[in-house]
């Protein structure tokens, strides 16, 4: 489902729309809330990612296909920002569907070019077991956040988001023969929350502008990146380490960290659950959902 800032902004914040966004995202495997992103900080993602990426492409070649880059991004600065790592509208989801320990073991941009091509149809996160026909409940969820609008011409994402997240005993590249996708367009600053077992692809570029995607990837807590082929933890600066909240740590306690980290910051990384649950429960009283919709 896609819901445009002035139909989520109203009901942000109520048990039935939370309850309402959680049921798409655990049957359609996508949920997209338009221009969640306050404009200060999409103003300030925009330059420094444009930074980042023009660095990257002179000194690598494309990694995902012809002028497609993904490219690891090193949390500091705008790149920390919690409104951005640790969206609290995003957030509320993530804890309701993956557990309140839930991690962040992924942080990066996908960026097709003018010239880029179609992906095959893929899923980013594996179904856990691929021999059954299993049903199971979301293990890991992606959070996008596209840093331009997403448009007809500047290749948008497409999705099967029709179930295909349920789907273990199928491939993706045969099984999205079966039906067109829909293709995703959304402004600038959205919030796309997607479960990465979804299939999707990008698609070719066709404007004159680089079309940025940042996505994170939060997890429950027993999963494990490692192994996972091209894996790289996100890496966190000292400084924005030392900026965060204490649940901002936590979410983050299997990113590389900084050598300069003291151990005291390393022993806050460990997991201590019922520390977690008397937070959250602290954090729920202090900041309501009605408090969040300030921040869009
Ligand atoms: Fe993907």
């Amino acid at each position: 489902m896609q819901f445009a800032k002035s139909e989520w902004e109203p009901r942000i914040g109520t048990a039935d729309f939370e309850e309402m966004m959680k049921r798409a995202l655990r049957s359609d495997g996508f949920l997209i809330l338009e221009a969640v992103m306050s404009p200060s900080l999409l103003a300030r993602l925009q330059a420094g990612f444009g930074k980042v990426l023009d660095e990257f492409v002179a000194a690598n070649a494309s990694n995902r296909g012809a002028n497609r880059f993904n490219t690891h991004l090193y949390l500091d600065g705008v790149f920390a920002d919690e409104e951005l790592v640790a969206n609290p509208i995003a957030l509320r989801l993530i804890h309701g569907l993956l557990g309140i320990d839930a991690a962040c073991s992924w942080a990066a941009a996908d960026t097709p070019l003018p010239g880029s091509d179609y992906q095959v149809a893929h899923a980013d996160g594996r179904p856990l077991f691929r021999s059954h026909d299993l049903s199971l409940p979301v293990y890991a969820l992606a959070v996008n956040f596209p840093l331009v609008d997403f448009t007809e011409e500047n290749g948008p994402l497409e999705i099967w988001g029709n179930g295909t997240h349920l789907l273990s005993d199928v491939a993706p590249h045969l099984g999205a023969a079966d039906r067109p996708p829909q293709r995703v367009t959304m402004p600038a600053g959205s919030l796309m929350i997607r479960d990465t077992r979804m299939w999707h692809r990008g698609s070719p570029n066709r404007s004159d502008h680089a079309r940025p995607n940042l996505a994170f990837v939060y997890h429950r807590s027993w999963y494990r990146f490692e192994g996972e082929a091209g894996h790289t933890p996100p890496a966190v600066s000292a400084e924005a380490y030392a900026g965060w909240s204490l649940a901002t740590r936590r979410l983050f306690r299997f990113a590389a960290t900084d050598p300069a980290l003291t151990e005291s910051h390393r022993i806050e990384m460990v997991y201590r659950l019922e520390a977690l649950e008397e937070e959250a429960g602290l954090a729920r009283s202090r900041a309501p959902m009605a408090a969040v919709a300030a921040l869009a």
